[in-house]
């Protein structure tokens, strides 16, 4: 049981200090299956954190959403697979071109390197896209909702294996496109912790229920005064729900 919920638990390591990243590192490998470094680790620090996270036997989700011509996304997506990532995500608004190339060049460099081929992951629409700057800034005229599902099935198409998105969306995600491709759901807060600036939050039980393979989880543990202690609630929490 225990190893099923790590599996599920990627940790969002958005802090500014590389050694307050190697100590959440230190305390919370037990509990963590991925760790998330995302653009402000990753600009900062390069791959220091994630030589770091690799030490301690961990998976590395590489969260820098990529978006740019084919060749180029190709090249990086190489890249990332050679520093060791497990995990990487690109946005589906670069198009079912750039999806396939990330595809391609992360499986042909694992293959090379004789490992598993990463998880891919697409971006829909970044959450701070509100309808209203679909529609004036950015001229599309549709359903903010219904425009992440039509680009979640481009990254179906393009070869990827989920998208990342609200706990909101996972039953439709999984009933439009099918039970296997994966959905990574960010904005979870356990019952006793703050929300933060997210909006639509669901809580380690209910993202698991609605079908969420792997749950990102951030402040509620990071800026917790325990954060091993507020790890280990969620434990409890998924052990005595009874949703794995
Ligand atoms: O601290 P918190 O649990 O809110 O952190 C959530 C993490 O998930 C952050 O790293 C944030 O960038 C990421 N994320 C998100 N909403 C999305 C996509 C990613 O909160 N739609």
């Amino acid at each position: 049981m225990k190893e099923k919920i790590k599996e599920k638990i990627v940790l969002a390591l958005d802090v500014e200090k590389i050694d307050e990243a190697k100590d959440f590192v230190d305390k919370l490998s037990p509990y963590t299956g991925t760790f998330k470094v995302g653009l402000q680790l990753f600009t900062g620090y390069g791959l220091e954190i994630i030589n770091y996270i690799l030490e301690k036997n961990s998976n590395f989700f590489l969260d820098v959403k990529l978006h740019d011509i084919p060749n180029t996304v190709k090249k990086a997506a190489e890249n990332i697979i050679q520093n060791g990532a497990s995990f990487f995500n690109v946005h589906c608004q670069g198009g079912v071109e750039m999806m396939k190339a990330a595809r391609e060049g992360a499986d042909k460099k694992a293959d090379e390197l004789n490992k598993k081929h990463p998880v891919i992951l697409g971006v829909t629409m970044l959450t701070s896209i509100s309808q209203e700057i679909m529609n004036n800034e950015f001229k599309i005229d549709k359903n903010v909702s219904n425009y992440a599902i039509e680009l979640a099935k481009l990254a179906k198409k393009a070869g990827l294996d989920g998208v990342v998105a609200s706990a909101d969306e996972v039953a439709e995600i999984k009933k439009r496109l099918g039970d296997d491709f994966k959905v990574l759901c960010p904005g979870i807060r356990p019952l006793w912790s703050l929300k933060d600036d997210q909006k639509r939050i669901a809580t380690p039980n209910e993202a698991i229920k609605r079908g969420a393979d792997y749950i990102v989880i951030g402040r509620a543990v990071t800026k917790a005064e325990n954060p091993v202690l507020a790890m280990e609630k969620i434990y409890e929490e998924i052990e005595n729900g009874g949703v794995i």
